[in-house]
């Protein structure tokens, strides 16, 4: 059950206890908010005094929990359940008070695909790109993000294997979705675990073929043009602890000339997932 809510929740065993604890402590303090306020009343206990109850605390719940959550330091998680909340009590999903799913971008190349997504989403009022995540200092991706105004993360080795795995960052983020466009680190299992079925991960070959460490940029087409294939293509798949081995969403082909190199071939496959990147991502959300 808990690591179903770790899942759900998208938080670390610290802030899972965190929050249990607020959730705990709120239900407690509206409960005797609500019952030293009926005392004032004067009201005898009765059917009534019990009805006023029920009423009393529900309202104060929120205001209780959203109190306690600040000293534990998990205000930013009750603000967003609690519009989530009441985005399904009032029965309307495109309620403005619905916050946005948001989405970190994990990019360590040109970040071609990054602009092309951060395009796309550009103004939706469902979808926010909310950060770019990055593990090489002066990498393309990381103008792309300053010319759009989006927050940066540069990442360092150590940590994104051995420490935290960056969570704390993208839960103050409040990342729903990690889309890996041009990210070589294979991610942590704690990270796959934080996000089952929503780390993604674009490939530049058709998958299963033309996969595995090693394989990427250039030599994932110099590999399949040596094989003779007569066609190649796009993989989006989601991401497990194996290198491009996740479920495959969606491949898309192009046809290989025979007069075609590593380079030429990369523009062609560039071509498909420019146009198809984007598209699938707004289709799983
Ligand atoms: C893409 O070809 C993608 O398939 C692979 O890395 C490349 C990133 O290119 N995973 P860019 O940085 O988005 O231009």
């Amino acid at each position: 059950m808990f690591k179903k809510l770790k899942a759900r929740w998208k938080v670390n065993e610290l802030n899972l206890v965190l929050i249990i604890t607020t959730f705990a402590l709120g239900g407690s303090l509206c409960g005797y908010a609500g019952r030293k306020i009926l005392l004032l009343t004067g009201l005898d206990k009765g059917a009534a005094w019990v009805v006023l109850y029920i009423l009393l605390i529900t309202l104060l719940w929120p205001l209780c929990v959203l109190i306690i959550s600040i000293p534990l330091g998990q205000f930013a998680f009750f603000k967003r359940y609690l519009i989530k909340v009441w985005g399904k009590i009032s029965g309307n999903r495109d309620n403005k008070a619905q916050p946005k799913t948001r989405i970190a971008i994990f990019a360590s190349g040109g970040g071609s695909n990054a602009q092309k997504i951060i395009q796309h989403f550009a103004g939706s009022a469902e979808t926010a790109i909310a950060l770019i995540v990055c593990n090489k200092p002066g990498a393309g991706v990381l103008s792309i993000a300053a010319k759009a105004g989006i927050p940066t993360l540069l990442i360092e080795r150590d940590r994104f294997f051995n420490g935290d795995h960056y969570l704390p960052e993208l839960q103050a983020q409040e990342i729903d979705l990690v889309i890996l466009a041009g990210f070589l680190w294979k991610m942590p299992v704690p990270l796959i675990n934080t996000y089952p079925k929503r780390i993604i991960n674009i490939h530049p070959a058709l998958l299963p073929k033309y996969g595995g460490k090693g394989m990427y940029g250039d030599k994932v087409h110099e590999a399949v043009i040596a094989a003779g294939e007569k066609e190649s293509g796009i993989t989006i798949h989601y991401v497990d602890e194996l290198y491009d081995h996740g479920e495959i969403i969606f491949q898309a082909t192009c046809e290989i000339a025979p007069d075609d190199t590593a380079a030429t071939l990369a523009q062609k496959i560039h071509a498909l997932e420019h146009t198809h990147y984007p598209e699938v991502i707004a289709g799983i959300l």
